[in-house]
């Protein structure tokens, strides 16, 4: 079979701006539970896209941590390709894609540090692992071979032999503030549903867009 005739017939169900919350964060979270129930592997798995000043793009995947009125909340390291170009353009879009509900989010606008409590709080939760990975990896640096990230891991294990293994100061998240929620819906012959939010002083507009 060739690439060209992999296709899917989404038919699953339909999105209609009359039966929207008025509010995207409601309508996210009515959403998101519904890929949780469907079982949708790591449904919290998002693309994050940034940009270099000049405009260059990137993306990768991160994981989606928390999110309310305030925003979509993720972790890193600041010292990352991500965190380099958040620093000089904060402005980011993330994507979620649930194929089992045939559906797609598709979130923007300006991001910002969360505070070095929050930071702390979510990395007191992370695995002893995990807390002590962050020490020894400097994220997106180029190395010599993964023989430098274990004689780092055991030096780190040393100047932290307990399970009390501090935030490191380049580490924690970012909160992005959405400007736009768009939500996508699969639909027969291509006619997918979109519907978008758009941020309009303290309140939201909803369009739809053509597919
Ligand atoms: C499913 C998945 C989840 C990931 N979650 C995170 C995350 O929450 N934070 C993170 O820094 N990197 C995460 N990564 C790794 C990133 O995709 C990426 O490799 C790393 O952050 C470096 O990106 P950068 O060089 O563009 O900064 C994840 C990768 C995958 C495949």
């Amino acid at each position: 079979m060739s690439i060209a005739d992999i296709r899917r017939v989404y038919a699953r169900a339909r999105l209609d701006e009359a039966h929207v919350s008025p509010d995207p964060i409601a309508e996210f979270d009515r959403w998101f539970n519904q890929a949780r129930e469907a079982e949708v592997p790591e449904p919290n798995a998002m693309a994050l896209a940034t940009a270099a000043p000049a405009g260059v793009p990137s993306v990768r995947m991160v994981l989606l941590k928390g999110y309310d009125e305030r925003g979509f909340v993720f972790f890193t390291d600041y010292r990352s390709q991500k965190g380099i170009e958040l620093e000089a353009n904060p402005q980011a879009a993330l994507a979620f894609y649930w194929g089992e509900l045939e559906r797609q989010v598709r979130i923007a606008g300006p991001v910002e540090k969360t505070s070095a409590e929050e930071s702390a709080a979510y990395f007191r939760t992370r695995p002893l692992g995990s807390r002590l990975g962050a020490w020894v990896s400097h994220q997106s640096r180029v190395i010599p071979s993964r023989v430098e990230l274990e004689s780092g891991l055991r030096e780190i294990k040393e100047r932290f032999p307990t399970a009390d293994v501090p935030l490191p100061p380049h580490w924690g998240g970012y909160r992005l503030r959405p400007e736009e929620v768009e939500f996508w819906q699969g639909r027969e012959d291509r006619l997918h549903d979109r519907i978008r939010y758009v941020r309009d002083g303290e309140r939201w507009r909803v369009e739809r867009l053509s597919p």
